[in-house]
């Protein structure tokens, strides 16, 4: 077979990394109120006028919900390792308390299975953002009640699946629901005040470190861990002031979680800036916080520069620029991979999204998305990159599988390997499914040669 372009001649990834697809269930899986699901602060914010700049929301998305075998299908024909998901909590229990919907769980074990017998690896995230409407009623992840009602939720799904998960994460981007959804009011649930922010952070955290005990307690065979969204912050400037503010930014974006979990202390520096507004916290918090982890995952799109004077125009840097408005920048995964290393005691480290919307063209049966190639090939490079520098790296996921619903930017920004005619639900490969599937078909037909070949 013909090697892929390009071969990443300097980067060897051992036998045994993972390769997979990723999306979210509100993103893909429509079906909003089939078989007894409730309603997710997703549902909610989507009805905000002006909420999502489209106006759009997630009543039928991918359709996912109705289409998951010819989407196990896919997945399986992209010769992934792996496939992460995320489960809809109020599919599963509807009011985010009591009764749990013995149909919900039921759609989960049939895909879990589907996945299994298809011979790809379950990766499955328990909360990817859409809490259950009734809860937020309570006040949400602002209050410690919302913190154990997640636990007996992970239970419950540890309980019914925890024997076939390869792997169970507690929550996806703990920093974009805090920060995007209750301090800067641009994510579900809408909120905007800095104090409830840190504290919604805080019980994120500590809702992690008590699920994972609870799931330890019951045995589970799955490996468990946390993923995060994390960049490179660097100054716009050489200024004092511009340091100082990446400082901060680093502060409150990455060591805020990077630090309670791995060290079991918050940032002294942070927590003097925040003053009144930093969280209440209780005997015993930061212990649970920092229970030990079989793995944490990163989501990585691009770098961050920080000016103190306001908003750096990325444009500036002569880079590509995605759809997002999100500089193209590999370079950054493997700095932000290697600080990593370098800052915290780390267990096995997964990129577990990475990708970038660009504006796609469906011509004669196929999308020529050069751009996207490109952009994938430029990161598996950075994290090949990253293992020879001494990275205990494990993983790696694309996001995503499907374009999909993207959060408040609605329908228009593309981040799908498989492009989606959301009229008519057909889902065509784009060229960088070809171009990703290709490459791990040549790996494979690489590592089982002999030993001795040059990988
Ligand atoms: C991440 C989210 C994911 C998707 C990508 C583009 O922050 O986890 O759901 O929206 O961004």
């Amino acid at each position: 077979m013909n090697p892929p372009t390009p071969l990443f001649p300097r980067h060897r990834f051992p036998p045994g990394f993972v390769w997979g697809v990723a999306p979210s269930a509100f993103q893909i899986e429509g079906a909003a109120e089939a078989d007894g699901k409730g309603p997710s602060i997703w549902d909610d914010f989507c009805r905000r006028p002006g909420a999502i700049a489209d106006g759009s929301d997630g009543r039928v998305a991918c359709d996912h919900f109705h289409r998951w075998r010819e989407d196990l299908d896919l997945i399986a024909m992209q010769g992934v390792d792996a496939y992460r998901f995320s489960m809809s909590w109020p599919r599963v229990q509807p009011l985010g308390s009591g009764a749990f919907n013995a149909a919900g769980l039921g759609f989960y074990e049939r895909l879990v299975d589907g996945l299994l017998q298809r011979g790809v690896k379950p990766y499955l995230t328990l909360n990817h953002w859409d809490l259950p409407s009734a809860l937020q009623a309570g006040g949400g992840w602002a209050t410690r009640d919302t913190v154990h009602r997640f636990v007996d939720y992970a239970a419950e799904v540890g309980r019914h699946l925890g024997d076939r998960i390869a792997a169970i994460t507690t929550h996806n981007e703990p920093w974009v629901i805090a920060t995007l959804g209750h301090e800067q009011g641009v994510f579900a649930p809408g909120v905007k005040h800095r104090a409830t922010a840190m504290q919604v952070a805080h019980h994120l955290l500590l809702s992690h470190g008590l699920a994972l005990q609870a799931l330890r307690a019951q045995g589970t065979r799955s490996r468990l861990g946390i993923v995060l969204n994390l960049s490179p912050i660097g100054p716009a400037t050489d200024s004092e002031a511009d340091r100082a503010a990446a400082r901060l930014e680093d502060g409150r974006s990455v060591r805020w979680y990077m630090d309670p979990l791995f060290l079991g202390r918050y940032p002294q520096d942070v927590w003097q800036h925040l003053g009144a507004d930093a969280p209440q916290l209780q005997t015993g918090d930061l212990e649970a916080i920092a229970t030990p982890m079989d793995f944490l995952g990163i989501n990585y799109y691009t770098r961050a520069v920080v000016s103190a004077s306001g908003p750096f125009d990325v444009r500036s840097s002569g880079k590509r620029i995605t759809e997002m408005g999100w500089e193209v920048h590999p370079e950054g995964l493997t700095e932000l991979l290697t600080r990593l290393h370098r800052d915290w005691p780390l267990p096995p480290l997964y990129v577990k999204e990475n990708g970038a919307a660009f504006q796609d063209q469906l011509v004669g049966g196929r999308v020529h998305d050069v751009e996207r190639t490109d952009y994938i090939a430029a990161h598996i490079a950075a994290v090949g990159e990253a293992l020879a520098r001494g990275v205990p790296m494990a993983g790696y996921m694309v996001w995503s599988l499907l374009d999909n619903f993207e959060w408040a930017s609605g329908y228009a920004k593309r981040f799908g390997i498989v492009h989606v005619d959301y009229a008519s639900q057909k889902r065509t490969p784009k060229d960088s499914a070809l171009w990703y599937r290709d490459f791990l078909a040549y790996r494979r037909e690489r590592i089982a040669e002999p030993a001795g070949t040059p990988a």
